[in-house]
């Protein structure tokens, strides 16, 4: 599967967010990420349905959604008409799994179940088929900027033998302190898709980082 480099915007200027767009599609961004948070299921509010809605007016790039909220079924109908592309829920906070995720499909979108750090691998092993996208978060959800945790490695190598077995088409994404020092051994691992936020934000030239990042995973 061909590796896919993932600008996360919450690390971008939010006073300059279409800016922000256009640099990481020029440079070669394959989708944008968009954390929604709720400030209940992680310790943080970020943006909803209108900031999502605006970008994709924005750009023809797919939006992979990162929901990070309680209860995300009764949201999914909105984010959906707002524009996402792919709708990320959170494995820990659906009761049905299953229905979330079959939802999502049936708004005609990709659909996606996270894992946080300290869930097991087994909390999506049974809908692996009907996943588009399976996102191991490589830190606790809640906040850019946060460092790699290592201790996550042996479960993107997991997941990726759990998804070549089963041969599933399931993209693997990992997401959270990704950045020119730690996307090589993601990739290593077995990590198909990379969320970047500060790692691509806080650098000098976004155009160069990708680049570079794209180099390191063989993209
Ligand atoms: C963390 C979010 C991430 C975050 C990544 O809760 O899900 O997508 O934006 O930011 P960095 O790349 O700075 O760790
Ligand atoms: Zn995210």
């Amino acid at each position: 599967m061909a590796k896919k480099i993932a600008p996360s915007i919450l690390a971008a200027d939010f006073g300059h967010l279409a800016k922000a767009v256009s640099q990481v599609e020029a440079a070669g961004a394959d989708y944008i990420h968009i954390d929604v948070m709720d400030g209940r299921f992680v310790p943080n509010i970020t943006v909803g349905v209108p900031v999502v809605k605006t970008l994709s007016k924005l750009t023809s790039l797919p939006l992979d959604v990162h929901l990070m909220i309680e209860e995300p079924e009764r949201y999914l109908d909105d984010f959906a008409h707002a524009g996402s592309s792919i709708i990320v829920v959170h494995a820990e906070v659906c009761r049905h799994l299953h229905r979330a995720i079959q939802h999502i499909k049936e708004l005609g979108l990709k659909a996606g179940a996270a894992l946080n750090p300290g869930s097991p691998l087994s909390l999506a092993e049974f809908v692996l088929p009907d996943l588009d996208l399976l996102v191991i978060m490589t830190v606790n959800p809640g906040f850019g900027g946060q460092r790699f945790i290592p201790a996550c490695l042996p479960k993107i190598t997991a997941a990726r033998q759990l998804i070549d077995a089963a041969k599933a088409n399931v993209e693997l994404e990992v997401d959270g302190g990704i950045n020119l020092n730690t996307i090589e051994m993601a990739a290593q691992a077995g990590a198909d898709v990379f969320v970047v936020g500060t790692g691509i934000f806080n650098e000098k030239s976004i155009h160069d980082t990708i680049n570079s990042m794209r180099k390191l995973v063989g993209a």
